[in-house]
């Protein structure tokens, strides 16, 4: 197991935890899964992500379980679904309190449209002590899913010479939308 990478991430419908598995897995690391403490399931929930997202607003993370102290990983993968243009509320809330204690951070967004959202990116580096190294935009169904997925992988692996483990044919680059997100 790679004991120098972690994978954090956030995920409401499942979307991103499926790219983050598949991360996790090409690279045999950790994965560690970040949640806070508001309910945002169904059409209330789904406007709560919006409102929070929109208004930059963070709440209450619940402290996420890791192996070793944050500042001990060469690089730290965050997984993270856009909302409303931005970074999700919760990842946001983790970067604030958390963002300084890392060292080398990448990020993999997730979002439905074909935009790439690129200034999730820079939002995000607001938050660290040095830029990210390394990113991938990620639609989960779209045809450049596994092209840019394994593109993301290759530049993580040069950059931290980790070992890349062969996944399985069926991405979530391939999947259907679950029924959680239909609802929207
Ligand atoms: C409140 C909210 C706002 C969203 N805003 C956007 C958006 O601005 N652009 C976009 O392409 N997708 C948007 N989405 C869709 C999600 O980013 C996308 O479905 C993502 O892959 C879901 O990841 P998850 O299953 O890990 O939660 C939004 C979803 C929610 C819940």
């Amino acid at each position: 197991m790679n004991n120098d990478i972690l994978c954090i991430c956030y995920s409401r419908t499942g979307k991103t935890k499926r790219v983050m598995q598949e991360i996790a897995m090409a690279l045999d690391c950790e994965l560690a899964d970040l949640t806070d403490r508001v309910n945002r399931d169904g059409a209330i929930g789904w406007l709560r992500c919006g409102l929070d997202a929109m208004r930059k607003k963070t709440r209450t993370i619940n402290r996420i379980q890791t192996r070793r102290p944050l500042s001990d990983y060469a690089l730290v993968i965050l997984g993270t679904p856009v909302w409303a243009g931005r970074c999700s509320a919760v990842m946001r809330a983790f970067l604030k309190r958390r963002g300084h204690e890392m060292s080398q951070v990448a990020y993999v967004i997730t979002h439905r449209s074909d935009e790439p959202y690129r200034a999730v990116f820079d939002q995000m580096d607001l938050c660290l002590l040095t830029p990210h190294v390394a990113d991938a935009s990620l639609r989960p169904g779209s045809a450049g899913y596994v092209f840019w997925r394994d593109q993301f992988l290759r530049t993580v692996a040069d950059r931290t010479g980790a070992e890349l483990h062969p996944l399985p044919e069926d991405a979530a680059g391939t999947e259907a939308p679950s029924a959680a997100e239909t609802e929207r």
